[in-house]
């Protein structure tokens, strides 16, 4: 079982593809942005065994890299990556 990085998961799109992503598949959602209250509130009722969230930004390098290679990362942002 892998685990995907969901990158905007609380976005129109993210949350919609995040909920997917755990109700047809056995995969493990990381969801992601920038905002941990977003996150928090957006994801309350989730199965913590099928997603957690992870707050991060897209522009970090760094951040991505430590998540390590059995990540599969799906980028689902707005117009506004990196303006901020
Ligand atoms: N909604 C639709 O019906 C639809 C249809 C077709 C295509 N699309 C495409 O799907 C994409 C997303 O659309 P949407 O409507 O879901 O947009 P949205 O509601 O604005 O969501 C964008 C998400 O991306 C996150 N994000 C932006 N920059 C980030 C960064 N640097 N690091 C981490 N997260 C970041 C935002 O969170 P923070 O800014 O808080 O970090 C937010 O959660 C767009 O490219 C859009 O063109 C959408």
């Amino acid at each position: 079982m892998s685990r995907i990085l969901l990158l905007g998961a609380y976005g129109l799109a993210g949350r919609a593809i995040a909920e997917a992503i755990v109700r047809t598949s056995s995969h493990v959602v990381l969801a992601s942005g920038r905002r941990h209250d977003r996150l928090a509130a957006q994801f309350a009722g989730a199965d913590p065994s099928r997603l957690q969230i992870l707050p991060l930004d897209a522009t970090d390098a760094r951040a991505l890299g430590e998540l390590g290679d059995a990540v599969t990362i799906l980028t689902i942002l707005g117009g506004n990556l990196g303006t901020q």
